[in-house]
């Protein structure tokens, strides 16, 4: 019979990039309430530590780790700073991800490529390949990698972003096959629309009035009636990180309220 403490993170230690705010804060969190040790990463030290307080007063232990996931040398420091701390890495949360601006494709710059695909796809390839040494040594681990529902199709303006996130969708793939032999399980996730800093961006230009209002109409259009939030993740997040996903690896989980079906639910003759 199936056992309901598979699904505990006792005694696992997980690194969780991106854990400052937003979907990984949200994560990190998560994972601290069912059992885990939490090392969260990204650049800014100080939204580090509000998490790692968060973390520490629901009586879980967290390590703050500085790094830019966009450069090789601050990847492999990350990874040997909770190595020194921890002395294993059993799951890795691949969250850390930006899209800092906006263009079409007639407009984007190469600054725009180099910084995009460095960090969602080259930093999350290498993260992974630097934990996934450690798991196979260990005897297995789990990576996790938050893709998006934009790798599945374009969203304007935001071509390089939808290119990385594709990109990384096919890197959980490649690397769930390849690992597989050594019980290390990776698989995607694939948020729609997520109330966060990064979703907030899009209105930036916007009065905080009209981003409101923005913000609700397009909460209307998705099929669920509501934009996500960063706690939508983290079910997900604990499934993918525990025992409970033994059996299941180089899957995704697209967490959108429906989004990807919209256009056929709107489509016209479409019985719904
Ligand atoms: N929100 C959505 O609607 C949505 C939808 C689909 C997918 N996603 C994906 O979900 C993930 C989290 O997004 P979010 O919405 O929570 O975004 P967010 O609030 O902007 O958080 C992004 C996180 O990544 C960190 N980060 C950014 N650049 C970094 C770098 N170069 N090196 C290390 N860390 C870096 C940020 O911290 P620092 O700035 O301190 O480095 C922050 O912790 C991303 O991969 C995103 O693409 C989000």
């Amino acid at each position: 019979m199936f056992d309901l403490s598979k699904f505990s993170l006792q005694g696992k230690v997980a690194i969780v990039t991106g854990g400052s705010r937003g979907i990984g804060k949200a994560i990190a969190l998560g994972y601290a309430k069912a059992g885990a040790r939490v090392a969260v990463t990204s650049r800014k030290v100080a939204d580090l530590e509000q998490t790692a307080a968060e973390i520490k007063a629901i009586g879980g232990e967290a390590l703050v780790v500085q790094a830019h996931l966009g450069k090789m040398d601050e990847i492999q420091k990350m990874i040997d700073q909770v190595m020194a701390k921890f002395g294993r890495i059993d799951i890795l949360v691949n969250n850390a991800g930006a899209s800092p601006a906006m263009a079409s494709v007639l407009d984007a710059e190469e600054r725009l490529w180099d910084t995009i695909i460095n960090l969602n796809m080259k930093g999350l390839y290498f993260t992974s390949q630097a934990a996934a040494r450690i798991m196979k040594k260990q005897g297995g681990g789990k990576i996790i990698n938050i893709a998006s529902i934009d790798g599945h199709h374009p969203e304007r303006q935001v071509s390089i972003y939808s290119v990385s996130k594709a990109g990384v969708r096919m890197i959980s793939k490649a690397f769930a096959a390849e690992l597989a032999p050594f019980n290390i399980q990776v698989n995607t996730i694939a948020p729609g629309a997520v109330s966060t800093k990064m979703m907030d961006s899009h209105w930036h230009e916007l009065s905080a009035e009209e981003a409101r209002k923005a913000k609700a109409e397009t909460g209307k259009v998705i099929p669920i009636g509501r934009i996500g939030d960063p706690d939508d993740m983290v079910g997900a997040a604990i499934y993918f990180a525990s025992a409970a996903s033994d059996y299941a690896t180089g899957t995704e989980l697209v967490i959108d309220g429906a989004v990807l079906l919209a256009p056929l639910l709107n489509a016209p003759g479409v019985p719904i």
